[in-house]
């Protein structure tokens, strides 16, 4: 079914209309769509603009559509080219006439832009839920691991011992921010952009601050081009999912590693990892590897629908149907990923023995030998010279610090005493 025939002589080829259906995809807007209807047809009655008769019959179709929607009874209907033909070909069918009604003073246009405003406030509201659920789980792990201490990375090379809870906390920091990204995104999705309709707005007296109101919206898009033609929203959601996968992915990439025979810090629990059907005594950590991975679908995305919205001229054009791909893409992405990094790494075990063990002799106190001998009143520059010339010394005699006794100490420098020791990790 159409909403539209009445100027042609010929229907579309079936070609053609398979190439521009949408309700392949779009049908996962039907709650949105209903909702906005609602809201739309309420109002094309408080003004009188169709019969009130005409829109309470049409609001009481869109209440039985929406409890197929909620019950999972509504089975998109695959002869519409998308979702908002297909509920309307319902309404008419439950409500005769007056179904006729429903799309006065509207378009697509106006009806999508706001079906995927509405959808994405509820799908930012369920990332920044997961997104804090994850986070939980850093602080959860940063209680079980206190007093554990990690060798910190610069270079991919020991550089400086840290606490767990400053590792844990850089993730929850890094989760955090994509919390404030999301929140910020919010604001400019919240906004109401039906009563644009094709693009001109309409000379019927509609009320665009009561639909906004009904919605929850605390107002309307005051441009109507840019109402219809704006996914500016969009991109900066798929923008600040790819965020999250970044962040997702370095962790990954963390696990990945420390999980390995050659590290052996964590152990990743049984029931997040996978096996090998040839090697008996592989176990593999899948779900790492494809936070990793699934972070290129998502920033194919990003790059999808920058591509979609590049060079287009105003207002609506067609090629913005395909947004939705990468919306839900992204959406999806991002929140199954929060949910399983959350369940694995909650399971997540440190081993405290292997990690001292990597840290033995690494000279990561360096830098604390050095300050060491500052506050002993050596310049910094000549404090890291004379360390490291310990180390090197050390490297040689496959030593650590606290294997040389005071008098080789004093060798390097006789500003060291005896309380030298007792600034050393290890
Ligand atoms: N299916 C379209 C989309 O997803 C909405 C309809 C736009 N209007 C039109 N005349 N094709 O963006």
């Amino acid at each position: 079914m159409k909403l539209w025939g009445g100027r042609f002589e010929k229907k579309p080829s079936k070609a053609a209309e398979k190439f521009t259906s949408s309700i392949f995809f779009d049908y996962r807007l039907a709650e949105y769509d209903v909702l906005g209807s609602i809201a739309h047809v309420k109002m094309l009655g408080k003004q009188k603009i169709i019969p009130k008769t005409d829109s309470a019959k049409i609001v009481k179709a869109l209440w039985r559509v929406l409890a197929a929607v909620k019950s999972g009874k509504f089975v998109p209907d695959t002869s519409c080219e998308d979702i908002h033909t297909d509920i309307e070909k319902r309404v008419i069918k439950l409500s005769g006439k007056s179904g006729k009604k429903m799309h006065t003073a509207r378009s697509r246009n106006d009806q999508i832009a706001l079906d995927e405003r509405m959808y994405m406030r509820s799908e930012i509201n369920d990332i920044t839920a997961g997104l804090k659920g994850l986070i939980s789980v850093f602080v959860k792990l940063a209680k079980e691991n206190s007093g554990l201490v990690l060798p910190g990375f610069t270079h991919m090379q020991h550089a400086q011992p840290v606490k767990f809870s400053a590792w844990a906390g850089a993730y929850a920091a890094m989760f955090s921010r994509d919390i404030e990204r999301f929140k910020d995104c919010f604001k400019r999705v919240n906004v109401m952009p039906l009563g644009a309709c094709a693009l001109a707005g309409t000379s019927l007296p509609i009320d665009r601050n009561y639909v906004a109101k009904q919605l929850g919206f605390p107002s309307p898009v005051k441009n109507t081009l840019d109402a219809v033609s704006d996914r500016d929203h969009v991109v900066e959601f798929i923008s600040d999912s790819a965020v999250v996968f970044m962040h997702l992915s370095r962790l990954a990439e963390e696990m990945v590693i420390w999980s390995t025979k050659e590290f052996k810090y964590i152990e990743i629990p049984d029931e997040y990892s996978t096996g090998s059907s040839i090697m008996p005594q592989k176990k593999n950590p899948d779900i790492f590897e494809l936070l990793r991975g699934k972070t290129g679908r998502v920033y194919g995305n990003l790059t999808g629908i920058l591509t979609i919205m590049k060079g287009l001229p105003l207002a609506y054009n067609s090629d913005m149907q395909e947004d939705k791909i990468h919306l839900f893409s992204a959406a999806d992405a991002v929140k199954e990923a929060l949910e399983i990094a959350a369940l694995v790494m909650a399971g997540v075990k440190f081993s405290r023995e292997n990690i001292r063990y990597a840290m033995k002799n690494d000279f990561s106190d360096a830098v604390e030998a050095a300050n060491y001998l500052v506050k002993k009143g050596l310049d910094f520059k000549d404090a890291h010279n004379v360390v490291g010339k310990i180390v090197l010394h050390c490297i040689k005699e496959e030593i650590g610090f606290n294997d040389l006794s005071l008098s080789e100490l004093t060798e390097f420098s006789d500003k060291i005493g005896q309380d030298f020791y007792g600034i050393l990790n290890q």
